[in-house]
Order: structure tokens, then sequence, then C-alpha cells
């Protein structure tokens, strides 16, 4: 879906998110600068999310106060916002990255992921499954620690493919002409590792990318 600016981006992915939200369905919430507008605008659109259960897709190991916590931008741009809470799985930073997975792995055992949400780095990594690191082999786990790809340079908990792929309907929302090359690996080349975006489709369900025309304008 190529939609003229990353506004109109930020609309449909926050229609999607409405949708399972109204349904009472699970979400998975991505982190990064890109889904702020979106989540502004779901909240503001679907106050009532009673019923569903909210995931994040991967965590920057910090307190949940430092400004690069993913939970913190769910927290301030969509959940504080909303009139009936939802019932939200915190990934547990105040662990050790290790124990914080393992716990969360465990937790989404058996859980099934409606709309999982998701972002593209410029190098192509989605979540925290960056090229070339052991979390984009895991096979098994749901979730797990890993060192940083990209900045911010600091370790991370991060879904797996198992987990991201097991999602009713996976959602990239990728905007910015500083995005185009990586779209291109991940959305139009042969699927490689040296782009995690490539890997990660949903497996029984469908599979959205939302695009601005600047972050599609290398697509063939
Ligand atoms: C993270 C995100 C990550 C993000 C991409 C894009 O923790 O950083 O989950 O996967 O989606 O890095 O980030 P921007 O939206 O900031 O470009």
């Amino acid at each position: 879906m190529v939609v003229p600016a990353a506004g109109d981006a930020a609309a449909a992915a926050a229609a999607l998110m409405g949708e399972t939200a109204d349904a009472g369905g699970s979400v998975v919430l991505t982190g990064g600068s890109t889904p702020r507008d979106a989540y502004e605008l779901v909240a503001a659109r679907h106050s009532d999310w009673g019923g569903v259960d909210v995931w994040f897709g991967d965590e920057r190991h910090v307190p949940t106060s430092d400004s690069r916590s993913n939970q913190l931008l769910a927290r301030e741009a969509l959940l504080d916002r909303l009139v009936v809470p939802p019932t939200v799985h915190p990934i547990r930073t105040e662990l050790p990255a290790v124990d914080a997975a393992a716990e969360y792995d465990a937790e989404l055992a058996g859980e099934p992921l409606d709309l999982v949400l998701l972002g593209l780095g410029p190098d192509g990594h989605t979540a925290s499954l960056f090229p070339g690191m052991p979390a984009l082999d895991e096979r098994e786990r749901l979730a797990v620690a890993t060192p940083p790809g990209l900045e911010p340079f600091v370790e991370r908990v991060t879904l797996t493919i198992p987990a991201l792929e097991s999602g009713a309907h996976v959602v990239f929302l990728v905007v910015g002409e500083g995005k185009a090359e990586a779209v291109r690996r991940a959305f139009a080349d042969e699927p490689s590792p040296r782009t995690p975006a490539s890997l990660v489709r949903s497996l029984n369900g469908r599979t959205t990318v939302i695009l601005d025309e600047a972050a599609a304008a290398l697509l063939p």
C-alpha cells in the first residue's frame, strides 16, 4: 500500500490498529520514531481498548523512563491516552536482558497475536532482528536478548521470527526516503538474512506493507 505522505501512512496504520482494538484482539507494538503519529491517531479515534492485549515487538534494555524506551513511546503516544486501557504485557527491563527475554518468551507461549506492527531500519532490520545477529536464526524461542546492530547501541529484547510470523496480520509501517533502499531489499528483492525484514511475513495470515511515496521510491 503506497500512500502520498507520512501522515497518510500513519492514518492507514491507525485504522488497522483501531479495527483490532475494536474487536478486542491482540496488538504487538513497534518502537522507533515512525509509529508515534499512528499511535496518537488511533488513541484519539479508538479510546476503548478493553479486552485488548498489548505486546511489544522489541525493547531497548533501558529503564522505561528513558527517552530511548519503546514502552515509554507507547505509553506517551497511546496507552496513557486511552479511556479504557488494554492488558499491557511489559518487557521487564529492570531484569537482566536475558531474564526479561526468557520471561517474555514464557508469557508469549500459546498467545495469539492478531496485529503485529513493525518498522524497518535503514539496514533492513525489523523489531531488533539485525543482520548477522544470532537472534535472526532463532526458531524455538519467541523472545530473546540480542546485542544492538544499530543505534541506540543498548542491549535489546526482541520477538523472534517464529513469534512475528505467527501474527494473523503483519503490518510494516515505513516512511521517508531514507528507507527507500531498505524497502526495496525487504519487499522487492530476494529474501536474505542481510535484510531481516525480508524474512518476516505472516505464516498463515496476511502481510501489509504501508509506505509513503518517498519510502517506495526505489520499488520496481
Ligand atoms: C526499535 C524498533 C525498530 C524500528 C526501526 C525503525 O526498537 O528501534 O522497534 O525496529 O522499527 O529501527 O525505526 P524508526 O521508526 O525510528 O525509523
